[in-house]
């Protein structure tokens, strides 16, 4: 179970000070890649990742809502980041994108808006790392959880214990106290938290009690 705080509500004009709030209580630090294009709102891109990566220690778990990923997210990659996760609905040949994020080192997730079947990618599993099961309407933080996405996550178990290596089902969007323990159970393993985390008082503390609603609740 590893939870990958999102920093989108975060101070992100003091984004390596942010990420020093949940080192060594996360695992991983989700960072957000906005557009204004894959989705109407415009957060950072390859420059601030690159710099930033050199000042934390937590690995980067880069999240990249944007029109043409087979451009851009292997440079990610390149950049130092641990996990590259593209959209399949704006990837040309997503199979190309995984491929190319695994050469650069880095491990490649794909995600899916709540609209999008996970049909669209079974034909990709064999490439990928991980799949993030979208439970928000990607763009903003703060909005709610949508449990009618719980079965989503479940499929997307499925596919992952289907295939030969490892894949992690990730989660992100409303994920926090309330909701964490349904997505463990329906087979969740990286959780991704933006506000539960960083409007908590104290993050570390948050991110370690979220780590052990979620364990708690997949135990069968
Ligand atoms: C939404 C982002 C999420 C967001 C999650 O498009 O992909 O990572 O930061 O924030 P919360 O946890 O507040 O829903
Ligand atoms: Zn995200």
């Amino acid at each position: 179970m590893q939870i990958s705080p999102s920093v989108l509500n975060a101070d992100l004009a003091d984004l390596a000070n942010e990420v020093r709030r949940v080192e060594g209580s996360a695992d991983w630090i989700h960072l957000d890649v906005m557009d204004n294009h894959f989705v109407p709102n415009l957060t950072f891109g390859l420059p601030v990742i690159e710099r930033l990566v050199r000042q934390i220690s937590l690995p980067a778990d880069c999240h990249l809502m944007i029109a043409d990923p087979d451009r851009w997210a292997p440079q990610y990659a390149e950049a130092g980041a641990g996990s590259v996760t593209f959209h399949v609905e704006a990837a040309r040949k997503p199979k190309m994108v995984a491929k190319d994020i695994r050469k650069a080192g880095a491990r490649a997730g794909v995600a899916l808006k709540p609209a999008t079947p996970l049909s669209t990618i079974e034909e990709l599993i064999p490439s990928i790392d991980m799949i993030l099961v979208m439970t928000v309407e990607p763009g903003f933080g703060g909005q709610a959880f949508m449990t009618e996405m719980l079965p989503k996550v479940q499929q997307a178990r499925r596919l992952a214990d289907a295939a030969d290596v490892d894949i992690w089902v990730q989660v992100d969007g409303g994920v926090g106290p309330d909701t964490i323990e349904r997505c463990a159970a329906a087979g969740a393993d990286v959780f991704v938290a933006g506000s539960a985390v960083y409007r908590a008082d104290e993050p570390a503390l948050m991110v370690e009690l979220l780590r052990d609603a979620a364990e708690n609740a997949a135990r069968p």
